[in-house]
C-alpha cells in the first residue's frame, strides 16, 4: 500500500514541482557537496573493487572514539591501542566523541598511513548549538525568527569544532514538535514546518558554508528522520503513527529543505513510523529520500537504532535487523557495531546483496572525498588556539541570545528599567546558575565561561545600583525555607527580577516530563515575593513551551529566555536594561496547562469548534485558547499595520500571491519586528488547518518610520498532500493574515483558480 502510494508520489513531485520552502534549482547552484567528478568516482570505484566485505563493512561502522579517561597508565595503553589496531585494520570508517587536533592526527595517521586502503575517517560529533561558544538551544534560536543570525552562528560553530577535529556535526535537529513534554523540543525549532524549514535551510548553509573540502566547513546531518517529534505523549523513543499526509506535509517539510540546501547526510531515527521502524524504513530512507527527493549524501542510523529494531518487534535478531536497515536505506550503523559482524556473512548467504554494500560505501566515501579528506586529513594543531571563543564569537552568541527573548508580558511599561530603580532584588534559583544556560547536549562548553544572570545584571547596572541576590528555593525541591529570605530582601529593594524555570537537565534527550508548569515551589516563590506589591520582572530560563497561568495573569514583566548560552547574563542585562529591544516571537505555543497538549496553530477546525456553547470542542475547566499562541512576542516599541495589498486576488496554481503591507513603528523606541503571513485554506478534498504561517520577515524600523514590506508566496507553496496522496493545489478561496503573531493585524482574502 504505501509503495503504491510511493511510486504515484514520485511521479507527481516530478511534475508538481517541489514541495517546501526553497526551490531545488536554486541551492543546487549553491551547495552540492554530493555530486564528484568522474576522476573522484573512478578513485571510488577503484577502491571499492579491491575492498573485501569485511572492510566495507568496516567503512560503514561508527564506533565511540573518545580519548581513553582511564587513571590506569596500562589499561588506558592497551584500550588506546585497541582503538588504533582495529582502525589500521580497516574495521572502523568513522568515529564520534573524539576530539582534539593532537588526538584525531593520531587516529588519522593510523587509517591513512598504517591501513591498507588507506581510507581516512570521518569524526562525527553532537555540535548542536555551539560548540566552545555555546549559543541559545535551538528553540531559543528559532525564536529569533532570523535566518541570517542563525546561519552566521552555525558558521561560528563549525569553525570551533572543524578546529578541534570535528569534520561532521550530528546537526541540525529538525524534528517538528507539538508536544512540549518531549525533552528534545530544545533542539529543534518548534511546532512549525515552514519556520522548521527556514531554520533548517539556515542552519545547514551555516555548517556546510560554500565550500566543504575548506578546513573550516563541516558535513551537516540532519536528524531525526523521521517524525521523532511526534512521540505519543511527549515521551521519549515512543511510537509514531500519524497519516502519511501528516508525515508528508508537516514533519518532511524541514527534511527537505535541508536535503534542498545540500545537507550531506542523514540521520534515522529511533522511533517507528506508522508500524516500520525508522531505521529500517524503506519508503521513509529510499522512496521519499533517494527516489523522490533525489538524496545523494548518506544516511547514518542513531545510536544502535538499527539493532533497537529487534525490541521494536521488526527483525528476530542483530543480522535481520542489520539486513532490513541496509536495504531500507541506512548506510551506516552508529555505535552497535552490528554491520561490521554480520555484513560479510548476510553477504555471502545471499540475503543481503554485495551492490547494496557497495552503494553504502560509495556513499560514505563520496563524502569523505568531498569534505577533502583524501587531499589533506590533518588538522593544524595550533589553529583551535586561535578561532575557539573569540570575542567576535561571544559577541556574536550575545546577539543570537538576545534576539531569541520572547517578551510576554509587560504591564505599564516596567521594562525596560527605570533611572529611578536604585536597587534591585534578584531571586530565584536559576540566577547565580553557570550551568543551566547552557542547556542541553552543551559537550564541551563550560559552565566557566557562562555569564549567569545575576553577573550580567550585576555588571550593567554598575555602581549606582545595589543589585542583590537572594535563592529563594531549588528549581525542583520542595524546601520553602528560602522565601522569608527572599521576601525580606524583596521589602527593601524598588524592584524584583526572579530568575526561575528549568535545569539544563530538564529537557534534551531521554528528559521529557510529564508536565510543562515550573518544577517545584517556584511558582509559590514568585506569589510570596509578589504579594509585597513591589513590581516583579520574571526571567524565564526553559527548554520548552512553559505553562505559566498564574504568572501570565499576575506578574506585570514576563522575559522567556531558553537556555540562552554562555552570554545569557549580559543578554538579559541588555534587554532588562533596554540596551537591545527584544524581538523574539514563539515558535511553540505556550499552553495554558499540560493537560491542553497538544496544543499548536495549525489544528484542524473540526464540526464543533470551540464557542460558549456547551457542545463544542473544548474543556469544561480551561478556556479553549493558549496561554500565549505561536508567533506571540511584544517590544519596547509598538507595531501598527495597514494598507494590506493583494495583488490580484485571483491566483493560478503556478502563479504567484503577491502581498504587500505597510508596517510602522509606532512606539517611542527603535525595534525590530517579525512580520508574519498566515493563510487559511477555507475548503479543500481534505480538511486544512486552520492557519499555516506561509512567509515571515524581520524588519528593524525607527519611531515613526513606516515600511512597505513585500511578500511573494509561490501558489505551489499552497498545496497539500490529498486522499490519494498526490500534492495538490487545490482552487478555492483562502483567507490570510499579516501581523506581528498568529492572531494577525489585517487580513485578506484571494482564491486560487485553475
Ligand atoms: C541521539 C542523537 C545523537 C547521537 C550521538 C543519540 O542518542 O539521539 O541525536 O546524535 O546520540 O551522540
Amino acid at each position: 500500500m504505501q509503495h503504491n502510494h510511493a511510486r504515484r508520489m514520485s511521479r507527481l513531485i516530478l511534475t508538481c514541482g517541489v514541495l517546501g520552502l526553497l526551490s531545488a534549482p536554486q541551492v543546487l547552484a549553491e551547495v552540492q557537496p554530493m555530486k564528484q567528478s568522474a576522476e573522484v568516482e573512478a578513485k571510488i570505484n577503484a577502491l571499492i573493487e579491491s575492498m573485501t566485505v569485511e572492510e566495507m563493512a568496516g567503512q560503514l561502522t561508527q564506533i565511540w572514539g573518545s580519548e581513553v579517561q582511564d587513571t590506569n597508565p596500562v589499561t588506558a595503553k592497551t584500550k588506546h591501542e585497541d582503538l588504533l589496531g582495529q582502525i589500521r585494520a580497516g574495521m572502523v570508517g568513522s568515529l564520534l566523541g573524539a576530539h582534539g587536533a593532537e588526538y584525531i592526527n593520531e587516529l588519522q595517521r593510523a587509517a591513512v598511513k598504517e591501513s591498507k586502503h588507506g581510507i581516512p575517517l570521518i569524526i562525527g560529533n553532537d555540535v548542536i548549538h555551539g560548540y566552545r561558544t555555546m549559543f541559545p538551544i535551538p528553540l531559543g534560536g528559532a525564536a529569533t525568527w532570523d535566518v541570517d543570525l542563525i546561519e552566521k552562528s552555525e558558521r561560528v560553530a563549525a569553525i570551533e569544532c572543524a578546529a578541534m577535529g570535528t569534520h561532521w556535526t550530528f546537526a541540525p535537529m529538525i524534528d517538528v514538535c507539538r508536544d512540549p513534554r518531549w525533552g528534545r523540543v530544545a533542539e529543534g525549532a518548534g511546532e512549525d514546518p515552514m519556520l522548521g524549514s527556514a531554520m533548517a535551510a539556515a542552519r545547514v548553509r551555516g555548517f556546510q558554508g560554500k565550500d566543504l573540502t575548506a578546513k573550516d566547513t563541516v558535513l551537516a546531518c540532519a536528524k531525526h528522520f523521521v517524525a521523532y517529534g511526534g512521540a505519543e505523549g511527549g515521551r521519549d523513543y515512543n511510537t509514531v503513527d500519524i497519516s502519511l499526509q501528516t508525515l508528508h506535509d508537516v514533519y518532511l517539510p524541514p527534511f527537505k529543505a535541508a536535503v534542498n540546501v545540500g545537507a550531506g547526510s542523514i540521520m534515522s531515527a529511533f522511533n517507528e513510523v506508522n508500524g516500520v521502524p525508522a531505521s529500517a524504513n524503506p519508503y521513509t530512507l529510499t522512496t521519499v529520500l533517494r527516489d523522490q527527493w533525489g538524496f545523494g549524501g548518506f544516511v547514518v542510523s542513531d545510536w544502535s537504532s538499527v539493532t533497537e529494531v529487534i525490541p521494536h518487534g521488526f527483525a528476530v535478531d542483530a543480522a535481520d535487523a542489520d539486513a532490513k536497515a541496509i536495504t531500507a536505506g541506512v548506510d551506516m550503523d552508529m555505535s552497535s557495531m552490528s554491520y561490521r559482524e554480520h555484513l560479510p556473512s548476510l553477504v555471502k548467504s545471499g540475503k543481503v546483496s554485495k551492490a547494496v554494500v557497495e552503494e553504502a560505501v560509495r556513499r560514505v566515501l563520496r563524502m569523505k572525498f568531498a569534505l577533502g579528506l583524501f587531499d589533506d586529513p590533518y588538522l593544524d594543531t595550533e589553529l583551535e588556539k586561535k578561532v575557539i571563543l573569540t570575542d567576535e564569537n561571544r559577541a556574536l552568541a550575545r546577539e543570537v541570545a538576545r534576539s531569541s527573548f520572547v517578551l510576554l508580558r509587560n504591564e505599564d511599561s516596567l521594562l525596560p528599567i527605570k533611572d529611578d530603580v536604585k536597587s534591585i532584588a534578584v531571586i530565584g534559583p536559576l540566577a547565580e546558575s553557570k550551568r543551566d544556560p547552557l542547556g542541553t547536549w552543551a559537550g564541551v562548553a563550560k559552565a566557566e565561561d557562562v555569564v549567569s544572570v545575576m553577573e550580567g545584571l550585576k555588571s550593567r547596572a554598575g555602581e549606582k545600583v545595589s543589585v542583590r541576590y537572594a535563592k529563594g528555593c531549588d528549581i525542583s525541591s520542595d524546601d520553602t525555607s528560602g522565601f522569608s529570605e527572599a521576601v525580606e530582601l524583596t521589602k527593601d529593594s524598588d524592584l524584583v527580577v526572579i530568575v526561575i524555570g528549568e535545569s539544563a537537565e530538564m529537557s534534551g534527550e531521554a528528559h521529557s516530563r510529564s508536565s510543562v508548569e515550573l518544577p517545584g515551589v517556584q511558582r509559590e516563590l514568585v506569589q510570596a515575593v509578589a504579594k509585597t506589591g513591589k513590581p516583579v520582572v520574571v526571567v524565564l530560563l526553559n527548554g520548552r513551551p512553559m505553562a505559566l497561568p498564574w504568572i501570565a495573569e499576575n506578574i506585570p514583566a514576563i522575559l522567556v529566555t531558553w537556555h540562552a548560552g554562555i552570554e545569557c547574563g549580559n543578554a538579559v542585562a541588555d534587554v532588562l536594561f533596554g540596551d537591545f529591544n527584544p524581538c523574539g516571537k514563539l515558535p511553540s505555543t505556550f499552553p495554558r496547562k499540560t493537560g491542553q497538549i497538544p496544543i499548536y496553530l495549525g489544528h484542524k477546525n473540526t464540526g464543533r469548534p470551540p464557542t460558549t456553547e456547551r457542545y463544542t470542542s473544548k474543556y469544561i475547566d480551561l478556556p479553549w485558547t493558549p496561554l500565549y499562541p505561536f508567533g506571540y512576542g511584544l517590544s519596547y516599541t509598538t507595531f501598527g499595520y495597514s494598507n494590506l495589498n493583494i495583488a490580484s486576488s485571483d491566483i493560478k496554481r503556478d502563479g504567484t500571491l503577491s502581498v504587500t503591507v505597510d508596517v510602522a513603528n509606532t512606539g517611542k523606541v527603535a525595534g525590530a519586528e517579525i512580520v508574519q503571513l498566515y493563510v487559511r485554506d477555507l475548503v479543500g478534498s481534505m480538511t486544512r488547518p486552520v492557519k499555516e504561517l506561509k512567509a515571515f520577515r524581520k524588519v528593524t524600523l525607527a519611531p515613526g518610520e513606516s515600511q512597505n514590506i513585500a511578500f511573494d508566496v509561490a501558489a505551489s507553496e499552497l498545496g497539500f498532500h490529498n486522499w490519494d496522496m498526490e500534492y495538490v493545489v487545490e482552487p478555492g478561496e483562502f483567507q490570510l493574515w499579516v501581523g506581528g503573531s498568529s492572531t494577525g493585524d489585517v487580513e485578506g482574502r484571494f482564491q486560487i483558480v485553475e
